[in-house]
């Protein structure tokens, strides 16, 4: 795959004074944002990783990268426990930040998993819909007021960035949507057959959310907005069977980038891209249209029954997040 020479930020693009917080920090794309924000010259950094160890292996191994070492970096990481199966480590997480960090400027949602048979998280929803949408949107909620505060302290918009995936526009619910009185969080959840679908309607939810959210926060605020990667060399298929992996991976080899140089295009979402991006998703450093489902009348009915239901979800979890989270009406 071909990488415009526009994706890879000019030197004069900083984060110096800022805070940042990466999620899935300790792989893929995650990792390599990770260390471009340092490289860039972030302020405070907080790596969100599925244990402590990894939090600490990936603060170990940041620091020794040779583009650090010889800047030397004189950063704050913390790295913070996040394991997106679980609500109640999702709700701790964000208790923690809120009261560790003083300021947050930009957030990089990113985590995610794909795979093809069905398996339950702890509470026994299905995992690829709880980790990629359910999780991931609470989250994003329950950070809303940190970012809100640290714009209007320093005056310049925090940024939200949610990592999605062009396979969106490949789900089954664009042809047969969740309309009427059907729940969309009790529909997904129900144990299916494998399904490799499962991940591309998780990423079509999180785009219908970045729209939603997008339209009840001022961008002089936040910034909101989604990414599409493109095909990069990852961990991404690990969870997949072992006889998809070598298939995959040989794809992934010819025609997919390194996460170092897709990574930029995380790197510009949640920093130079302005206003123009709130709601909007990204390739390339570019807008790039939602498919015409997101802006049909049925793809607006449910984009609106998943906000009602994620805010239900929200203030079920964390009562008085609503409240909290100051939306405009
Ligand atoms: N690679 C691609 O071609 C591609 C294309 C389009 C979009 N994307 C998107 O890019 C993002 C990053 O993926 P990647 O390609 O960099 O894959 P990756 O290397 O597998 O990274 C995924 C990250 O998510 C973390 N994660 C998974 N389950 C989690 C959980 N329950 N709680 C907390 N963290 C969890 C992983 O942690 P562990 O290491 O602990 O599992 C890992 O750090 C994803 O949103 C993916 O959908 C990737």
């Amino acid at each position: 795959m071909s990488t415009p020479p526009s994706i890879v930020l000019p030197e004069s693009v900083t984060f110096s004074g800022k805070t940042a917080l990466v999620t899935g920090a300790n792989s893929g794309l995650g990792y390599a944002a990770s260390l471009h924000l340092l490289e860039r010259g972030v302020s405070t950094l907080v790596l969100a990783t599925r244990s402590n160890a990894k939090g600490e292996e990936t603060k170990a191994r940041l620091l020794a990268e040779p583009s650090l070492t010889s800047r030397h970096v004189q950063a704050k990481i913390m790295a913070y426990e996040l394991d997106l199966a679980s609500e109640e480590s999702v709700k701790s997480f964000a208790t923690r930040v809120a009261a560790d960090v003083p300021a947050l400027d930009t957030v990089i949602l990113n985590a995610a998993v794909n795979m093809l048979n069905w398996m339950p998280t702890p509470s026994g929803s299905d995992m690829v819909f709880q980790v990629n949408y359910a999780s991931t949107a609470l989250l994003s909620f329950l950070l809303l007021p940190l970012l809100r505060d640290s714009a209007r302290e320093s005056k310049f918009p925090s940024h939200l960035t949610f990592v999605s995936s062009r396979m969106y526009a490949y789900s089954p619910l664009i042809s047969s949507p969740i309309l009427g009185d059907a729940s969309i969080f009790e529909k997904i959840n129900i144990p299916k057959q494998s399904n490799m679908k499962r991940y591309h309607d998780s990423k079509l939810l999180l785009n219908m959310w970045v729209c939603e959210l997008a339209k009840r926060i001022e961008p002089s605020e936040i910034v909101i907005n989604c990414l599409c990667p493109g095909l990069v060399q990852t961990n991404i298929d690990s969870s997949l069977p072992f006889w998809l992996k070598p298939i995959l991976a040989a794809w992934r080899y010819w025609s997919g980038r390194t996460a170092d140089l897709a990574s930029w295009g995380m790197i510009y979402a949640a920093g130079p891209a302005g206003s123009e991006t709130h709601g909007r998703m990204l390739s390339d450093n570019e807008l790039v249209t939602y498919t015409p489902f997101l802006g049909a009348p049925e793809g607006e009915e449910m984009s609106r029954k998943l906000w009602e239901e994620t805010l239900e979800y929200s203030e079920r979890l964390q009562p008085g997040s609503v409240h909290a989270s100051r939306l405009k009406k």
